[in-house]
């Protein structure tokens, strides 16, 4: 049976933001249990326990890998369970983990053409040599079986545009380069392939769409984007200049909120991930929270395990 463990649940920067002394992060540092320590976000996925699949490469993936079990070398002097990475988009909390999988071992990593196109135009991604780390790209909208240490590992990946940014630091006029649906960010539908179930893995969307609703109708399992509660929130709290809109994620609450619009969605099970130090939702005591779980949404922590 498939299953996933989120390594990571919080956006870029974790909870607490290593620069952040807002509440909720002194919270956090001081170890409040409803405060809950959050790496950034990323989810391993399996259907037969040896190979295993990761869902972005975060900047936290090196101590992921040491509180997993299951990502831990078990044969011989060096080896790892990870087969693959799958990349959403070329975002720093995307890629930048992708640095700690140098040092030689055979994996795949996979991506849309210009989530590949990023990392094969800054050479220090050449520390994953090609003749051990395959790049592969995933055409929109077709379906690749993942590869396993040995064949198949029994998982499909089919990446689809949702509404995104380029990457932050892409943006070199300082002007607001406008949503873009080429798969500069995608969203995973990952399958089981014996069986059909699948998963999907969002964790950055601008805007819910026409067909983003019919993909996910009737879903069984939705990890979706949970940066903020509201879009002015960053600007509100003092912390930031730009809305969640400006930086190519819907936000919880609102009109045009992912609550709001998955309301009838008809999708089983809900988990918001990438969740911003700065959104209430994050504390197990908060009202936000009370409201995001009668909504029928959880709220993805790190370790949690997930069966498809
Ligand atoms: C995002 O999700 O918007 C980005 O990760 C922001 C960033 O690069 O810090
Ligand atoms: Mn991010």
């Amino acid at each position: 049976m498939a299953h996933a463990v989120v390594l990571g649940s919080a956006a870029g920067g974790g909870f607490p933001q290593w620069n952040s002394n807002a509440p909720a992060c002194r919270r956090a540092r001081r170890g409040d249990a409803a405060a809950r320590v959050r790496s950034q976000a990323s989810l391993a996925v399996s259907a037969n326990d040896g190979d295993w699949v990761v869902l972005n490469a975060s900047p936290d993936l090196r101590s992921q890998v040491e509180a997993t079990l299951c990502l831990q070398p078990r044969e011989g002097l060096r080896s790892s369970p990870i087969a693959g990475v799958v990349l959403t988009g070329g975002d720093v909390d995307a890629i930048a983990g992708l640095l700690h999988l140098r040092e030689r071992h055979r994996f795949a990593v996979y991506g849309p053409s210009r989530v590949l196109a990023i990392i094969a135009a800054n050479p220090i991604f050449d520390v994953l040599a090609s003749d051990c780390v395959r790049r592969v790209v995933l055409p929109l909208d077709e379906r690749i079986e993942l590869a396993g240490a040995s064949g198949a590992c029994g998982l499909a990946v089919v990446a689809f545009a949702v509404p995104g940014k380029v990457p932050l630091y892409l943006e070199t006029t300082g002007q607001d380069p406008g949503l873009s649906e080429e798969g500069d960010a995608v969203g995973l539908e990952i399958i089981e392939t014996t069986t059909g179930k699948s998963l999907f893995f969002i964790p950055g969307c601008a805007a819910m769409t026409d067909e983003l609703r019919r993909r996910l109708a009737s879903s069984a399992l939705v990890f979706f984007d949970g940066t903020l509660w509201r879009d002015d929130e960053m600007i509100r709290l003092g912390v930031g200049s730009k809305t969640g809109r400006r930086m190519g994620h819907m936000s919880m609450s609102g009109e045009d909120g992912t609550i709001a619009a998955f309301r009838n969605l008809g999708v089983g099970r809900r988990i918001f991930i990438h969740i911003n130090n700065s959104n209430p939702a994050l504390l197990d005591d908060s009202p936000e929270r009370r409201m995001a779980n009668a909504a029928g949404w959880e709220i993805a922590y790190d370790g949690m395990e997930v069966t498809l």
